[in-house]
């Protein structure tokens, strides 16, 4: 039987390490908008963020609206700068507080164009929620406003992110060969 496991060769974060820090996050954010009028607008990532997002959603004990977002990048590095919209968030965030949860930030090129993209609808706050951040891949500057682990520029995979559609369901962050 295939493992889900092959091919990886160290454990980075296990399932008790990421639910203990997600926790902290969820209390910094349920502290940060329990006085908002309106529902929090949680926009998640695809694929990666569905993991953390599930999690992390669960955790939090705040009146939500959830939707998703997912976008296509094409090339790698400085080429990765094509980012198209494939899926928008169905619901109005017009003077909503918008919370976009991602998986991992690399260069930064997705994030950046999907704020763009959402700041013209003029969402009354949006701020960012991240699994991971690799800051020394940065390309465009991001102000991340939740941030559970930086990791150096390693090829990591689980807990949502793939490498070539494999090792999303591992219940972990590990590094692959
Ligand atoms: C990954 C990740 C982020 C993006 C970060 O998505 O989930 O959305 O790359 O990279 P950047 O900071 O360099 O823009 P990916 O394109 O692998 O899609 P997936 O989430 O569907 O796996």
């Amino acid at each position: 039987m295939l493992s889900r496991d092959e091919g990886v060769s160290e454990v980075l974060f296990t399932e008790e390490q990421i639910l203990v820090r997600s926790k902290e996050i969820a209390k910094e954010i349920e502290n940060d908008y329990k006085n908002i009028e309106n529902k929090l607008c949680v926009i998640g990532l695809l694929k990666g963020s569905y993991v953390f997002m599930a999690d992390l959603l669960r955790l939090i004990n705040l009146d939500v609206q959830v939707d998703f977002m997912k976008v296509s990048s094409y090339g790698n590095g400085k080429n990765s700068t094509e980012v198209r919209i494939l899926k928008d968030v169905d619901f109005q965030i017009s003077g909503h507080d918008v919370l976009i949860v991602e998986d991992i930030i690399d260069t930064g090129y997705t994030l950046e164009k999907i704020c763009d993209h959402l700041l013209t609808r003029n969402p009354k706050s949006l701020k960012i929620c991240t699994l991971l951040n690799k800051p020394s891949r940065r390309e465009v500057d991001i102000k991340i406003d939740y941030n559970c682990f930086d990791i150096e520029d390693l090829f990591v995979v689980g807990y949502g992110i793939d490498y070539a559609e494999k090792y999303r369901n591992l219940p972990y962050v590990g590094v692959v060969k």
